[in-house]
């Protein structure tokens, strides 16, 4: 018997599970065995079913000879259409369920019409999808956050009940396991039975058996993990969709009229067409499939971040689209598997996971994962051409680089896909040492120990807890100075206290930091400090940081409609907003004649809790101005959905501004802007200077150094001091007051409802800075008062 038997000789297929079983390995050594846990399992999972669906329609796209770009739009949309219909059209959640499909149906249609029966390329087709879909996304929702209903929460993120008897394990995962391995035996049984009889070739009994063995074996081991993880969790709900999408998919690729004929179109859709296929038919429905699949995926999203926001999907096809390449699918077309593609997904999928739990940054993971897609499919390319199967090929070689091709050739004259004595021998050599490297494997997930007792943590963490231990910090992307400085200022902060800790930032967006926050779980944080990107959808992680015992502490920006938030630490963001509006008030007086003025309303990123908070404050002084007709809005756009600036991104600022110049004030002046941040108020600058007008009065926040420059040379009027020394501090004393079992001190606990609850809040006092003072207002910042003073 050969272990090529075992594993059956395709090695395209299992490279990459082999790829996978060492990337686990690696990163479970690595970490100290954080990996392989239950906690991390349900994460991976989690965090990843729904790029995985997309992956699974994704390569039926692919081996159709098409792509999809439309994926992440069409998620958002449909998981937007979802929430709205529940909220505001008083849908039940069952039948907002079936319009997230129906809703898929319908843009799937739309697509495949133009695909199949126009001829328009998929590429092109799923292009303007994907700026439709946002679009409507946007427009839709109004760049808001729409929360949606327990259920569907449920479907996204929860997990299989408990149910019978107390077993010490969750009974309903170890069935779910139990009749895994039960479909699989007997499958292969059954299958390896009719080939019999029908006279074809089968390996080995006792081939046959071993592989059954291993891979009962890996069922088991996931099992056993998904059933002692913390009381209340299991397997997780969103893992139970994927697989019954995996059969599902693996069944219609490979057993089904439809399947051959994706295939043979993708192949070669003109001898497909000449032999009778309806290659109108398999395009269409390929496409429409996808588009219900994402529908399906921005269900399970907007259920696990507890919300649909205005960024969801983004970048999610690329995502798709790598795990369907690493996953071995040719991009000419004709070549791909479902299980091949989930298994790319998966490599991506721990490969953050892993990075996360090592502690490397958002930005080298992405470098990583980048190489990693660029490495896979180049060797998978390279190996092709030169005859051998794929990757294995090189790990055959012991990692020895391949020879010249020439040099092969002239040593090698037979096809080099004849299986050669030496390689042979090479080969089982292999297949050995990854069945020791599983068995290792094996052995390090059973030492990750049952299920832990219930209750402990909450009992701990009211007396305190070990001094020395984990504590997260998660920032959102770095869309200004602020939170540059706060990643430093917290690393000082904490080793001094003498912490272990882990401070990230969320550059991917949302689901990135989700499974930061996962991770940090992961690693036993018992306090997590989150300045979230989107205060609205982090409920289920800060659920499951609740369930495991941790605290969680907003910083800076508010988290929303969720019960598991203990603490608030900011400046007072309503005052940020008054002090503003006078700042522009003042500064219009001193600087632009006689009212009436004209001003515009810039306000921040609509997924920042922050945003309509400064905004509503500054208009508590700017609004009965604008009653009284001192100030005119020559734009009319006075709401926060009219103002707001996605992301905080600059160039929309630019943008924006831009065209009100060059609409609204082609003849007009503009005597000032409220601009939320400084970042928005230099780009805001920016666009005035570029259009050769008159610089209005501008304010702005958080005193970065280009804008305190701006200040001192008369050009942005005012900016805010909110000291990020003081707020990281204060911050950091909470915890510390956590780890002694104190409460920590608070000031106010009346203005910050979340939606759920009064959050209790530390709030600091922000300065508005503006000429007048900003010697004395930054005469204990070393940077700024060097800048302010230049040559002392
Ligand atoms: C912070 C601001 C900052 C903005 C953009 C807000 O949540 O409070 O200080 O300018 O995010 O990063």
């Amino acid at each position: 018997m050969k272990l090529r038997d075992v594993f059956g000789g395709d090695f395209r297929q299992f490279g990459m599970i082999f790829a996978l079983a060492a990337l686990v390995l690696f990163f479970q050594v690595y970490t100290g065995g954080l990996v392989l846990t239950p906690v991390n399992m349900m994460n991976l999972l989690n965090g990843n079913a729904y790029v995985l669906v997309l992956a699974i329609g994704m390569v039926l796209v692919i081996i159709a000879g098409h792509i999809d770009l439309s994926v992440g739009s069409v998620a958002a949309f449909a998981g937007l259409v979802t929430a709205l219909a529940m909220r505001d059209w008083g849908v039940p959640p069952w039948l907002a369920v079936l319009l997230c499909l129906a809703t898929g149906v319908a843009i799937g249609a739309w697509q495949g019409f133009w695909v199949a029966h126009v001829g328009v390329p998929a590429f092109v087709v799923t292009l303007a999808g994907m700026m439709l879909f946002r679009g409507a996304n946007q427009w839709l929702g109004e760049s808001n956050t729409v929360p949606v209903p327990p259920l569907i929460q449920y479907l996204g993120g929860g997990y299989l009940p408990e149910v019978g008897p107390h077993t010490g394990y969750n009974n309903l995962t170890l069935l779910i396991g139990l009749a895994a391995i039960l479909c699989v035996v007997a499958g292969a049984l059954r299958a390896r039975r009719s080939t019999l009889r029908l006279g074809g070739q089968v390996i080995p009994a006792s081939a046959l058996g071993i592989r059954l063995v291993l891979l009962s074996l890996v069922i088991a081991c996931a099992t056993y993990l998904y059933a002692t993880g913390r009381p209340g969790t299991s397997l997780p709900m969103p893992g139970l969709v994927l697989f019954a999408l995996v059969l599902l998919y693996t069944f219609i690729a490979g057993r089904t009229v439809f399947g051959r004929h994706v295939y043979a179109v993708g192949g070669n859709a003109q001898a497909a067409l000449l032999s009778g296929v309806d290659t109108r038919r398999v395009n269409f429905m390929v496409i429409m499939n996808m588009s219900v699949l994402a529908s399906l995926a921005g269900l399970m999203f907007v259920g696990r971040a507890t919300a649909s926001g205005p960024f969801d999907g983004m970048n999610w096809e690329l995502d798709a689209i790598s795990a369907v390449f690493i996953g071995g699918a040719a991009v000419s077309g004709g070549v791909g598997t479902v299980i091949g593609s989930v298994v790319g997904g998966l490599v991506m999928a721990v490969l953050n996971n892993g990075l996360q739990l090592m502690g490397v940054g958002a930005d080298m993971t992405q470098v990583i994962k980048g190489l990693v897609l660029l490495m896979a499919v180049a060797f998978d390319v390279y190996n092709k051409s030169h005859g051998r199967p794929s990757i294995i090929g090189l790990i055959l070689r012991g990692g020895k680089p391949a020879q010249a091709p020439g040099a092969e050739r002239a040593k090698t004259p037979e096809p080099v896909e004849k299986p050669r004595r030496h390689g042979d021998r090479v080969q089982t050599v292999f297949w050995w040492g990854v069945a020791v490297v599983l068995a290792v494997a094996l052995v390090l997930v059973f030492r990750a120990g049952g299920r832990k007792g219930s209750g402990l943590a909450g009992e701990k963490s009211e007396a305190g807890f070990a001094a020395g231990s984990m504590i997260g910090i998660s920032l959102p992307q770095k869309s200004s100075e602020n939170w540059v400085l706060a990643e430093r200022l917290f690393k000082n902060g904490l080793k001094e206290s003498g912490y272990r800790f882990e401070v990230q930032f969320a550059n991917g967006g949302v689901p990135e930091q989700q499974n930061q926050i996962q991770a940090m779980l992961a690693k036993e944080a018992k306090v997590l400090v989150v300045g979230a990107i989107d205060g609205s959808q982090l409920g289920s992680q800060l659920r499951d940081a609740k369930g495991d015992g941790a605290r969680i502490i907003a910083y800076d920006r508010l988290l929303l409609n969720t019960p598991d938030v203990d603490y608030y630490v900011a400046y007072d963001n309503f005052k940020v907003g008054e002090l503003q509006g006078n700042a522009l008030l003042e500064g219009l007086e001193r600087r632009q004649g006689k009212p009436p003025w004209n001003i515009e309303l810039f306000a921040g990123s609509p997924d920042d809790a922050n945003s309509p908070v400064f905004f509503n404050g500054a208009m508590s002084v700017l609004e009965p101005r604008i009653k009284d007709g001192t100030l005119v809005v020559q734009s009319g756009q006075t709401t926060f959905a009219q103002a707001a600036t996605p992301g905080w991104k600059a160039e929309n600022a630019q943008k924006r501004m831009d065209t009100l110049l060059a609409g609204t004030y082609s003849k007009k002046e503009l005597d000032g802007v409220l601009s939320p941040n400084d970042t928005l108020a230099r780009a805001i600058l920016t666009s005035v200077k570029a259009a050769g007008r008159d610089l209005p009065v501008v304010t702005g926040q958080d005193s970065e150094v280009e804008s305190v420059k701006s200040i001192l040379r008369g050009e942005q009027y005012a900016t805010i001091n909110k000291d990020t020394a003081a707020l990281v501090e204060h911050a950091i004393v909470m915890v510390n007051d956590l780890q002694r079992g104190r409460i920590p001190e608070i000031n106010d606990d009346r203005s910050y409802d979340n939606g759920v609850k009064i959050v209790p809040a530390y709030l600091l006092e922000p300065q508005i800075v503006t000429l007048d003072n900003i010697h004395q207002a930054y005469a204990n910042d070393p940077t700024l008062h060097r800048i302010v003073n230049p040559g002392k």
